[in-house]
């Protein structure tokens, strides 16, 4: 089976990549709204592409009725923002925090999530969660006025503690379980893990 992807509507395109580009991870994205309140919502088309800056970057769509949403406003206005990332006993409340709260109703304040400060920047983290990155816009990319591509710059990054060997610079895989997400409301957990010995190395074969 196959598709031109100019043969297929927008939302069906959408759920030909989001079914099948999973597991997706996630990005719980706090930002600081104009009145001082803490915003919190999660992004699934998200990922890291460089460490040098450190650089990740995630879509933002508009809402169906054209809303612009809390965190595209928040980010547009201050370019400061935390990533967080969720695992497993703060995935229900990510969840949650995707419904649409007004702006004057900080999701964090609504479901009982701790907040701590931030050093760089003004939007504080997710205390509980198990890592975080203070970013400040990099870059962004305008798509279609519908969609905006935010880059985000590292500038600090917090580990709970008993997740990382600073020593070896290595996280204890054992303690870490994100969770990923699958289609619209499903997610996986990503603690049935498998290891492959090296991939091999295969050289040239002489010029003759
Ligand atoms: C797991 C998950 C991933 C999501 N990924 C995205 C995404 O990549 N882009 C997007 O615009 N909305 C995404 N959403 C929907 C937003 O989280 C939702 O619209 C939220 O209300 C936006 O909140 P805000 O207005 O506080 O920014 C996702 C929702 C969930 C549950």
């Amino acid at each position: 089976m196959q598709y031109a992807a100019t043969d297929v509507a927008p939302h069906e395109r959408y759920k030909i990549l989001a079914a099948f580009i999973v597991p997706r991870p996630i990005a719980w994205v706090t930002t600081i709204g104009p009145t001082g309140v803490v915003n919190a919502a999660p992004f699934s088309f998200f990922n890291v592409f460089a460490e040098d800056p450190p650089l990740i970057m995630f879509a933002i769509n508009k809402r169906p009725d054209g809303r612009l949403k809390d965190t595209w406003l928040n980010i547009q206005r201050t370019s400061e923002f935390v990533v967080n990332i969720t695992d497993e006993p703060l995935a229900l409340k990510m969840h949650n925090s995707s419904g649409d709260f007004p702006p004057n109703v900080g999701e964090p304040d609504y479901l009982g999530l701790k907040l701590a400060p931030s050093v760089d920047i003004k939007p504080p983290r997710l205390a509980d969660a198990p890592w975080s990155m203070e970013c400040k816009t990099w870059q962004i990319l305008n798509v279609k006025d519908d969609r905006q591509l935010v880059i985000g710059e590292g500038t600090r990054f917090h580990i709970r503690d008993e997740l990382w060997d600073p020593k070896a610079m290595r996280v204890y895989t054992e303690k870490y379980h994100p969770v990923g997400r699958m289609f619209v409301d499903r997610y996986c957990r990503t603690d049935d893990r498998m290891e492959f010995p090296a991939a091999p190395v295969v050289k040239a074969a002489a010029a003759e």
